[in-house]
């Protein structure tokens, strides 16, 4: 007789034997919140970012290392069925991302230093985006956004020393370059790259 009693406890989770110490708490834990319903998803996505950044073992100390360019991006999972990429963003002190949205659902913690972020608003009769704030984001501190301009962003480091944030995106590994930020005018003529 079949376990009825069970069945709804049942979660599909791909195979992957790379899911193991901290790194594979965060990548299961993210697989599981891809079945839950969009509010679960990002709670649950929230809090296992939350939990990873704890993790000082997270990262190795190649994963660490920032490029002098520009903020360096480390693929450190990704999901076989291509449901989610997770990377550490490594941020020398001075860079930072462009405003932008995003194509996919996407979260992100901090795991090392202090992260500024401005918040911005599309504005719809100006079709550009207009900041609105900007605040200190320290360790340890996560959150969650869906795709579109009602959630538009600038990310990156003030600060003198690196700092590292982890991040998770609702694509595959290959579309990490192309699909998930999605660019947005400012008015600013230096900010629209
Ligand atoms: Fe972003």
């Amino acid at each position: 007789m079949a376990n009825v009693q069970g069945a709804a406890d049942v979660v599909i989770v791909p195979r992957d034997e790379r899911r193991v110490g901290a790194l594979g708490e965060l990548a299961t834990r993210i697989s599981r919140a891809c079945f839950e319903p969009p509010h679960e998803m990002r709670a649950q996505i929230k809090a296992a970012l939350a939990h990873a950044v704890r993790e000082q073992a997270l990262l190795s100390a190649e994963q660490r290392q920032p490029a002098s360019e520009c903020y360096a991006r480390h693929v450190l999972y990704a999901d076989p069925s291509g449901r989610f990429t997770i990377l550490a963003i490594v941020w020398a002190g001075g860079q930072f991302s462009p405003p932008h949205a995003h194509n996919t659902w996407c979260g992100y913690a901090v795991y090392e230093g202090e992260l500024e972020e401005t918040v911005f608003r599309w504005d719809t009769t100006e079709m550009r985006a207009e900041p609105l704030r900007t605040e200190v984001r320290k360790s340890g501190y996560s959150c969650y956004a869906g795709a579109g301009l009602d959630q538009i962003h600038r990310l990156g480091n003030s600060g003198a020393s690196p700092a590292i944030s982890i991040h998770v995106y609702g694509v595959e590994r290959d579309r990490i370059a192309t699909h998930v930020n999605r660019l947005v005018d400012t008015g600013a003529t230096n900010t629209k790259v």
